[in-house]
């Protein structure tokens, strides 16, 4: 007999950590974050309107890589390595280049959580962790196919990590992850007294 294994959801994971300069860069993203959580007055009073717990940049400043010299570099950084996975999810692209055409930052405070979601209108979605103090929210995914289980019983507790229902990783300073947009995916309660800052990112083709 044999069992083949068909559908599969891919999630890119890579460590930042050993890029050139990756200490300053990391320390300027924060520096950014916290200016712009602080300065940018259409943002937080979307925030306020919406019942973001901190800070987002997502509705008033998603063009980031074009405001800072240190989005830029991360932008690079990042669409090398979405190329890779493009590749690797064997994506046929017919000619046409994957490239970054949103990025935004997230300042999340104690107790702040963001529901889940999918990325309409993109390609590749991800998040950079810029910060991530002990005790910090993870990301958790959803099986794509859950909508349709209906009868399904669930897995066994432990089960293995491609048969679970949901998958929560913690990423660490520097990590990169990303996966495709229509792969829905939240933040639980962030559970620190220190926020959690990271940087979100879509793709399209063109
Ligand atoms: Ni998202």
């Amino acid at each position: 007999m044999s069992v083949s294994r068909l559908f599969s959801t891919d999630i890119y994971s890579a460590s930042l950590v050993d890029s050139r300069g990756f200490d300053d860069l990391n320390s300027d993203l924060a520096d950014m974050a916290a200016m712009l959580a602080n300065d940018d007055e259409a943002g937080v009073k979307w925030c306020n309107e919406n019942g973001y717990d901190g800070y987002t940049s997502y509705s008033s400043l998603d063009d980031l890589t074009r405001r800072a010299t240190c989005f830029r570099d991360l932008g690079r950084l990042v669409t090398k390595h979405a190329g890779d996975f493009a590749s690797q999810l064997e994506m046929d692209t017919a000619g046409r280049r994957i490239v970054m055409d949103s990025m935004w930052v997230n300042v999340l405070r104690h107790g702040g959580r963001h529901p889940a979601h999918i990325h309409p209108h993109s390609v590749l979605s991800g998040t950079y962790y810029v910060s991530v103090p002990r005790g910090s929210a993870s990301i958790r995914f959803e099986d794509p196919r859950l909508g349709l289980m209906m009868a399904a019983p669930p897995p066994i507790p432990n089960c293995r990590l491609d048969r679970q229902r949901f998958v929560n990783l913690e990423p660490k300073v520097g990590d990169l992850l990303l996966w495709e947009s229509w792969l829905r995916h939240e933040v639980p309660v962030h559970k620190a007294r220190t926020v959690r800052i990271s940087v979100s990112f879509n793709f399209r083709l063109t």
